[in-house]
């Protein structure tokens, strides 16, 4: 089991990796078209824009999974900096909740938490035109290293560090990462993250789900 969640995690850093590795075009950093920051909240939004708009200081929206289908409730996310800058360590912080009344109706266990689920999409439109089409992958949503210098840790209520989210009570979420430039490759990327449920019966019953898009510039290499 140890092993296996060791392999899923090493292909999260590779998709990652290849997410940024450039296909067959050579360096992205040579292009020097410049592009005005995408700042999706800035821009006037529509109402429907604004009330999926998540709460605290990001760029992110509810989704791709419609918010009322989202079981656990989020207070805020804080992405520092905002936007994501590459090559330099960011950070995430969730806090948030299920509300007691979503826990007994779906009749909620340790259980289909401590089998929760990450699946983390990347898409992204390039500055010379070429469309990288989605590609994700799904990990266990636990406190884990996700590969050398990145995290996700879970604190609960009392702000003891913990191996999953609790059921009852306030949670945070905590992630470190950094994206490394030169495999960045320069456009408006699209970044999806979808928490869900695992154990019996309670697969696919979404705890949240998140949607991200923002320029990223490559960097000259190492
Ligand atoms: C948080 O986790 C710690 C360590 O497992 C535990 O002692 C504490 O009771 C938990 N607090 C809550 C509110 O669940």
């Amino acid at each position: 089991m140890k092993a296996n969640i060791g392999v899923r995690l090493s292909l999260v850093v590779a998709l990652i990796a290849l997410s940024f590795t450039a296909t067959a075009a050579g360096p992205a950093s040579q292009n020097t078209i410049q592009h005005p920051l995408t700042k999706a909240k800035t821009i006037s939004m529509s109402e429907t824009e604004a009330s999926n708009s998540v709460p605290g200081n990001n760029d992110a929206f509810f989704g791709p999974v419609p918010k009322a289908e989202q079981i656990f409730y989020i207070r805020f996310l804080e992405i520092a900096p905002t936007p994501i800058p590459v090559s330099k360590y960011f950070f995430l912080l969730i806090r948030g909740w299920i509300p007691a009344s979503t826990r007994q109706k779906l009749n909620l266990e340790l259980a289909h938490l401590a089998a929760a689920t990450l699946t983390i999409s990347s898409s992204a439109v390039l500055d010379d035109g070429a469309k990288l089409e989605r590609s994700s992958v799904a990990i266990p949503f636990r406190t884990v290293e996700l590969g050398e210098g990145a995290h996700i840790g879970i604190r609960n209520a009392t702000g003891a560090y913990v191996d999953h989210l609790a059921l009852e009570g306030q949670n945070e979420i905590l992630t470190d990462y950094w994206i490394p430039g030169p495999f960045v490759k320069t456009g408006v990327w699209t970044f999806e993250v979808v928490a869900s449920l695992g154990g019996e019966g309670k697969e696919g019953v979404c705890l949240f789900a998140l949607s991200l898009t923002q320029r990223l510039e490559g960097t000259p290499g190492w």
